[in-house]
């Protein structure tokens, strides 16, 4: 068996090259962009207008990096493949088929491709023929628990000749929410001739690692669990090797976030670059002594130069008082996943 990849699942608003970045720091072996509006896109008259350039951008040392397309419409999805291929920056095209909003699904894209096979097939070979990069699928189980269709699609992207597949163990009816259904990604792993990767609901090193064994997956692709933690790649690592995962104290935290602002910074405005790293201080400095009063302080900054004063002064006052540790008696009251019900529910309207 080869050697199994953990992969950045793509996070639409929080998968940009710089969190990527931060991620590969950590050891991710792939990721993919936020998904693009192919209908947009691939009939755009400026396709590097400045909102897809943020998207489409690519740092350096990013070291597998697919881009992903959605939409319904396979002229549109074709031409959108054959731009992303021209920019010559992406190591393959990714096609979305688990996107759950109302809004994405009410107008036939993302998951409700899952109840439309024929579709869903025609959008597939549409993509294939359109490029000469590989062509991966990341799809959920089906629509609901009565319409199961993954099986058939993975077969269908087997066929065609496609890369590999994520495959999320939910049904769109689930949104985020419910239990993962590991048998029935273990029975497509265990049909399929092409990698297929588990994803859904992992929540730390030692889950992704279990997670990998219950579904005989290729590979395991980590959503939420990274944003708190983009670490999470490092530890699965340290388990693999026999190590015992090590709790990250305030310095590498802080210096972590300082990383992710700067980088964000390459691509966004700075006042918007830091205001987007509030949600990313909530996840990273949660259970550190006084981070609530850090983030209440956060609302105020707005250049990189006062946000980096903010952090290094709170380290400083850690430091001197010797606290550098995470207090579990601090962090938020655990949900099931990393991000809220609440908060999932939330994102899945502007997904
Ligand atoms: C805020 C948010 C945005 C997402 N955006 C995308 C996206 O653009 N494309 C996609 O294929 N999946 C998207 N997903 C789904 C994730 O890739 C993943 O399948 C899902 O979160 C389950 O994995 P997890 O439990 O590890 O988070 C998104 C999920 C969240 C929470």
């Amino acid at each position: 068996m080869q050697t199994p990849e953990f992969l950045l699942a793509p996070m639409d608003g929080m998968t940009r090259a710089s969190f990527r970045s931060v991620c590969f720091d950590y050891g991710a072996d792939g990721a993919t962009t936020e998904m693009i509006q192919s209908l947009a896109y691939g009939r755009a008259k400026r396709p590097m207008s400045p909102a897809f350039q943020e998207v489409l951008a690519r740092f350096p040392g990013e070291r597998s990096l697919a881009a992903q397309l959605i939409g319904s419409d396979p002229a549109a999805m074709a031409e959108s493949a054959r731009r992303l291929e021209a920019l010559g920056r992406f190591d393959a095209v990714d096609i979305n088929m688990g996107c759950p909003a109302r809004k994405v699904v009410g107008s036939g894209n993302g998951a409700a491709l899952l109840k439309s096979p024929e579709r869903a097939v025609a959008v597939m070979a549409a993509v294939k023929a359109a490029t000469s990069l590989p062509v991966r699928l990341k799809l959920r189980l089906g629509w609901d628990a009565a319409h199961i269709t993954a099986p058939l699609l993975v077969q269908q992207a087997e066929a065609l000749g496609f890369q590999s597949v994520t495959l999320h163990g939910r049904t769109r009816e689930q949104m985020y929410l419910g239990p993962v259904d590991v048998p029935a990604i273990r029975a497509v792993c265990d049909a399929a001739r092409i990698p297929v990767y588990a994803n859904g609901g992992v929540t730390c090193a030692a889950d992704a690692l279990t997670f990998l064994r219950d579904t005989h997956a290729s590979g395991v692709a980590i959503g939420r669990a990274a944003l708190k933690a983009p670490w999470i790649f490092e530890d699965i690592a340290t388990l693999r090797r026999g190590g015992s995962v090590r709790s990250r104290r305030a310095p590498e935290r802080v210096a972590l976030l300082i990383r992710l602002a700067t980088l964000t910074c390459a691509h966004r405005p700075e006042g918007v670059a830091v205001c987007e790293m509030r949600r990313f201080c909530g996840w990273i400095l949660a259970g550190l002594t006084g981070f609530d009063a850090v983030l209440t302080r956060l609302n105020a900054v707005v250049t990189l130069d006062d946000y980096r004063a903010l952090l290094e002064g709170y380290l400083d006052g850690l430091e001197k008082r010797g606290d550098l540790e995470i207090h579990p008696e601090l962090l938020p009251k655990p949900t099931l996943d990393t991000v809220s019900h609440r908060q999932a529910r939330r994102m899945a309207k502007w997904m």
